[in-house]
């Protein structure tokens, strides 16, 4: 049989394709320090504080007597940022009477340059203080030098 074109059903076969980028998976772990080795402590450290203002550069084992010594951080109160087995992303945390007052102090935070401006720091600070929180802390202290401008941001933006 012969169907003009005309009559001939229109059929509209479409497919609509739609790519969307899901952009660069971060897959970061945290833990708490207690829970990881002494070198990825030192890894978390060394790499943050890599570009810092004031050289800070020390050895794994001056490091780690020093902070978790003198400086009064413990590793349970503390967390590290993991991307994979490295790490990248450090919040220290110790426990200190202030006036009286129980104390959550910051005793250091670096994040790999590479792993900047990704909320890592913002999550590692958040756990910092829940921490302090279940410890039973009135407030939180840290110092920061002044002209360190990103990390004085990053503390106003979080915790005011
Ligand atoms: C400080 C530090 C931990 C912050 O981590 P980060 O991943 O860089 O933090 P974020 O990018 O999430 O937040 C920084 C905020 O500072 C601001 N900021 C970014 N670059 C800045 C700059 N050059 N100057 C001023 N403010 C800046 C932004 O407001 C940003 O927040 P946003 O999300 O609104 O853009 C990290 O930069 C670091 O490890 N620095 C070296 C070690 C250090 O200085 N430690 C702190 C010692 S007290």
């Amino acid at each position: 049989m012969n169907i003009n074109e005309a009559d001939r059903p229109k059929v509209f076969c479409g497919v609509v394709c739609i790519l969307i980028e899901m952009g660069e998976q971060e897959l970061i772990n945290y833990k708490l320090c207690s829970e990881v080795s002494d070198d990825q402590i030192f890894q978390a450290f060394d790499g943050g504080f890599s570009d810092y203002m004031v050289n800070i550069t020390m050895e794994k084992d001056q490091m780690l007597e020093h902070f978790f010594g003198p400086e009064g951080n413990d590793k349970e109160l503390s967390y590290i940022a993991l991307d994979g087995n490295k790490g990248i992303g450090l919040i220290l945390g110790g426990i200190r009477l202030m006036n009286g007052v129980k104390t959550m102090r910051c005793g250091t935070m670096c994040i790999h340059p590479e792993h900047r401006g990704m909320g890592i720091a913002g999550r590692l600070m958040d756990l910092h203080k829940k921490m302090g929180q279940a410890c039973g802390c009135k407030q939180m202290f840290l110092e920061v030098i002044v002209g360190n401008d990103r990390a004085i941001a990053l503390y106003k933006k979080i915790w005011l």
